[in-house]
């Protein structure tokens, strides 16, 4: 079993500043191992703060599909991995709608960043009037099956986000029942785009985690992490969330 893998999307947040929050959160890494602490911050920062924490990830939160080029104001995966990142996130609803990124070009993305020797956390969720109109698990499902690369070497460094949107900064979240059936779908088809090697993808749940609902998020049927906005802006809500799930001195 991996451990329960927490990552920070700090969005368009974070200034020179915020790396003591950074530092903090790395030294937090240190004092839970039974949790992987990882962090999304703006590209600018990733090379500063690879200088100043140990313990955690760091990872950009968009790539380009292309390695380099003629593409003013965009980051490339090979770019992110110079500046000190481990990972990219890719396919956040935020870029899906802002952007109108399709599941194709996601999945183009989550594969430029393997090829650039990065692992890539591919997110998808459904909207509220997809849940409302009962289509949510086939949204979902069809998002996964269509933003996840072929290949056997891609489950290795592939991680799902589940993100319902409506989730997403409102403070509201779906029923615990709803997160574990919404999981074992993405479980499912993971199996099928993956073969045998989807069993072992981490499916984190992401959309308003917080300190006081990251136990029983977490302890859901087949979830196995968070990712985190608002919530991993402060070093104290990040403790929070990893003291909710795993105690400090717990055994
Ligand atoms: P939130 O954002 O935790 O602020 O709801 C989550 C996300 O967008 O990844």
């Amino acid at each position: 079993m991996s451990l329960p893998y927490i990552v920070g999307n700090w969005k368009m947040n974070g200034l020179r500043a915020s790396l003591a929050e950074a530092r903090a959160i790395d030294r937090a890494a240190a004092r839970y191992p039974k949790v992987e602490l990882a962090l999304a911050p703006p590209a600018t920062l990733i090379s500063r703060m690879r200088d100043v924490v140990q313990t955690i990830d760091l990872g950009g939160q968009d790539c380009h599909v292309e390695e380099s080029g003629a593409f003013t104001g965009d980051i490339s995966a090979a770019i992110l991995k110079d500046a000190g990142a481990e990972f990219v996130i890719v396919g956040h609803s935020e870029r899906r709608s802002t952007y109108r990124e399709s599941d194709e070009t996601v999945c183009a993305k989550a594969q430029a960043a393997l090829d650039a020797g990065l692992s890539v956390i591919v997110c998808v969720g459904e909207t509220e009037a997809q849940r409302d109109a009962g289509d949510a698990e086939a949204v979902v499902t069809a998002q996964v099956a269509g933003s996840v690369p072929q290949g056997d070497d891609v489950a290795p460094r592939l991680t799902l986000a589940y993100e319902p949107v409506w989730a997403i900064g409102t403070g509201r979240v779906p029923s615990l029942d709803d997160v574990e059936a919404m999981h074992r779908a993405i479980r499912e088809t993971l199996l099928k785009v993956c073969g045998d090697a989807g069993s072992n993808v981490r499916i984190l749940y992401g959309g308003s985690v917080k300190p006081e609902n990251a136990a029983e998020l977490l302890g859901a049927d087949e979830v196995g992490g968070a990712l985190v906005g608002g919530a991993s802006l402060t070093a104290e809500s990040v403790i929070g969330i990893v003291e909710a799930i795993s105690p400090a001195g717990s055994e």
